[in-house]
């Protein structure tokens, strides 16, 4: 595996890795890896000739200094990781190759989808997050681009951003890897205390009963996000939002929407944990 920590290297080298034609697949991190970012890294690996890794922590998409600096970082164990997983190239710049200029103000910002759930919770979150993706996308021009379906709305954000700006690159969406309680993984986990980590599971359960509350045909929708955000209040969280949303838009639904993403954000101690559930009709 090569890595590249400089944009000149990133571009000799795929230069390289891509000189007879070769297809290319792109997974965008920021470290820290555990078996979701492996399971992105494994579907490219079958989609495409060659894999690329980015690992960057991007302090635009922070928008507390204390959770940029408490970001973990484990340079080592991922390239390890990466080296394992058979990937080609990991480009693993720091924030002055990325941003050399503190006077840069381009900004990406996606209307609509950046402003509801997280956007709310995180002021200027998905302005960060849709720049990093679209100048990794014109640094690397895949071909296909993995994300997972555990950050939904960011999801989302990049499938319009690539459609909107015309970038030639496929974004697909993978299904969230989980602990086996339920727990969908996170580099985030590991603020949680030995006790948080016992409760932590309650998150997806709460999320599990709505989903069967709307297979069973309830439409109630203010009703199950309330007794929803009591139980996550009961086993010690602070609920930030549960929410029943369209799937395709994160509009609040109506009562004809059959396809459904029930999403919810909340605190456990000093973790700040996201996950949620698409409800497709069967
Ligand atoms: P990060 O949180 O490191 O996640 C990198 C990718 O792994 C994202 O697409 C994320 O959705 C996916 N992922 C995280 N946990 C997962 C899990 N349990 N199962 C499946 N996939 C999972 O998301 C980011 O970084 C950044 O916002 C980034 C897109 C890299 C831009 O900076």
């Amino acid at each position: 595996m090569q890595i590249a920590r400089h944009i000149d290297s990133l571009q000799q080298e795929l230069a390289a890795l891509t000189m007879q034609g070769e297809s290319l697949a792109l997974v965008p991190t920021m470290g820290n890896l555990h078996a979701g970012h492996l399971s992105l890294v494994r579907e490219a690996r079958n989609l495409a000739d060659r894999v690329i890794v980015s690992v960057f922590v991007n302090p635009l998409q922070f928008d507390r200094e204390d959770d940029l600096a408490a970001y973990p970082r484990s340079f080592d164990e991922d390239t390890a990781l990466l080296r394992k997983s058979k990937v080609d190239l990991m480009f693993a710049p720091d924030v002055g190759e990325i941003y050399p200029s503190a006077s840069a103000s381009t900004r990406v910002h996606v209307p609509g989808l950046s402003e509801a759930l997280e956007g709310a919770s995180r002021p200027g979150h998905f302005d960060g997050v849709a720049t990093i993706v679209a100048k990794l996308f014109n640094l690397i021009q895949p071909d296909v681009a993995l994300f997972g379906e555990k950050d939904y709305q960011q999801l989302l954000l990049i499938r319009r951003m690539a459609l909107d700006l015309d970038f030639p690159v496929t974004v697909l969406g993978m299904p969230t890897v989980r602990e086996s309680d339920g727990l969908a993984m996170s580099s985030r986990n590991s603020y949680l205390s030995e006790d948080e980590r016992r409760r932590a599971p309650e998150l997806f359960a709460a999320l599990q009963e709505i989903e069967k509350a709307l297979r069973a045909g309830s439409t109630d929708y203010a009703a199950l996000q309330e007794k929803a955000a009591m139980r996550l209040e009961t086993a010690g969280f602070r609920t930030d939002y549960v929410e029943i949303r369209n799937a395709d838009t994160l509009e609040k639904p109506g009562q004809s929407d059959s396809d459904l993403v029930i999403l919810a954000s909340a605190w456990l101690g000093r973790a700040r944990l996201i996950d949620n559930i698409a409800v497709f009709p069967e």
